[in-house]
């Protein structure tokens, strides 16, 4: 049997959902001879660790407490009283992540799993690959910080797995590292890599106003609470930079040209989230109609989309035929489409649901099993 240990930062709808996945897969894995051994879990302000992480691991019991507790929004450290564990406070917490990460690199090795939203969960990262560590990813964050610590990252690069960061469980990192690897040649991807923007685009084709396209998906849970964080553009940057990154472009951030749907005056720090909703939205409605009628006149649809190509990256909206696979995209589907030499006429393209959590932890999952033959 290939024990893998775990340690799993983040436990939000993403990280509990993983922790769920890995105890109903038990009897799967098994099979496969094949064990997932979590010694840690953090959150934002604590772990919770077994006192012996050669030998022991968080039972199932104490997993699917750890999954309670957190749904009804109790910190780790509610759960102090559970035998052989220890709670530590945040601080400690890192450090110890990096003692285990010391411990077990050298041993039998160790993953470190980052569910959380969080840019500092970088440094902690950086070490664990230093300490001969594996590291899986569904957070953009750390990917998307400079070009330095994206190399730090991806040193080893058969020890990092990242596929839930684009398009969730949806096999996007996957296929773009096998086209490259087979030394075929990315001449463009194009995607539709948010599935609240690709709903709210093919909402509004129908001749809706923008205004209240973007209500009914907050409503129906679709946007982040307030839907600016969708609006600006600036989380399919964050994805379009690690498909960059992956192609081999050394780029950051700051070199993504990207176009938010509201303008400067009605940011975040100037309006508030029902003040945008009610009074600066209904502003957008003409400009967005306008442009979705001329794209229709040209025989096009447009759609808010990730263009790569000769070492540009651009997010934005963009008109596209309406019967290329993103043009036909209706509601909140994620679409790429990969152009290669191979793939020159008729694109590679991935398609399916990319959020979730659901698809997204069994996209982790997934990461985590296609390790094990790096460990005994
Ligand atoms: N949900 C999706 O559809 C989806 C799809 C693709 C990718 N993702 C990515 O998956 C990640 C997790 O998403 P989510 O929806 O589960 O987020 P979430 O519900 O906000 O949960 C985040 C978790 O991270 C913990 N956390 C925050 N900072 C931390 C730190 N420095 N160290 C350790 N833990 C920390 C939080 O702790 P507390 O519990 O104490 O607040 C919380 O448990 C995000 O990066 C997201 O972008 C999500």
């Amino acid at each position: 049997m290939k024990r893998i240990p775990i340690v799993v930062a983040g436990c939000g709808g993403v990280g509990r959902q993983l922790l769920e996945h890995i105890v109903n897969c038990r009897a799967l894995h098994s099979k496969q001879g094949l064990a997932l051994r979590v010694v840690g879990v953090c959150d934002s302000q604590s772990m919770l660790v077994t006192n012996d992480i050669f030998a022991d691991e968080l039972n199932d019991d104490v997993l699917t407490r750890i999954c309670v507790e957190k749904t009804r929004g109790s910190s780790l450290s509610a759960l102090g009283d559970i035998d052989d564990c220890q709670v530590f406070d945040y601080k400690e917490a890192t450090m110890q992540v990096i003692d285990i990460a010391g411990l077990l690199g050298r041993s039998t090795g160790l993953v470190v799993v980052d569910c959380t939203a969080s840019s500092e969960t970088l440094e902690l990262l950086k070490q664990a690959i230093d300490s001969g560590c594996c590291v899986v990813l569904a957070n953009k964050k750390p990917l998307t910080s400079t070009i330095e610590d994206y190399e730090k990252l991806t040193a080893h690069v058969r020890r990092i797995r990242y596929e839930s960061t684009v398009g969730a469980g949806l096999p996007i990192i996957a296929s773009v590292t096998r086209v490259v690897a087979s030394g075929d040649s990315i001449l463009r991807i194009v995607g539709s890599l948010s599935g609240t923007l690709g709903y709210v685009m093919s909402e509004v084709e129908t001749g809706r106003p923008l205004s209240e396209v973007v209500r009914e998906a907050k409503r129906l849970g679709y946007t982040e609470p307030d839907p600016r964080d969708d609006l600006s553009g600036t989380d399919v940057a964050r994805k379009a930079l690690i498909l960059a990154r992956l192609v081999g472009w050394k780029i950051n951030l700051d070199d993504i040209k990207v176009e938010s749907l509201y303008p400067e005056d009605m940011a975040p720090g100037t309006l508030s989230t029902e003040e945008f909703l009610s009074n600066g939205l209904p502003l957008l409605d003409n400009d967005i109609g306008g442009r979705v009628r001329a794209a229709s006149l040209n025989d096009n649809v447009l759609r808010y989309v990730c263009f790569i190509e000769n070492s540009r990256v651009e997010v934005g909206l963009r008109e596209l035929p309406k019967s290329s696979s993103i043009g036909r995209l209706r509601g909140s589907d994620n679409v790429v489409e990969i152009y290669s030499r191979c793939y020159r006429e008729t694109p590679l393209v991935i398609q399916g649901a990319g959020a979730g959590n659901d698809t997204t932890a069994a996209g982790v999952l997934a990461d985590l099993v296609d390790i094990q033959d790096l460990f005994k």
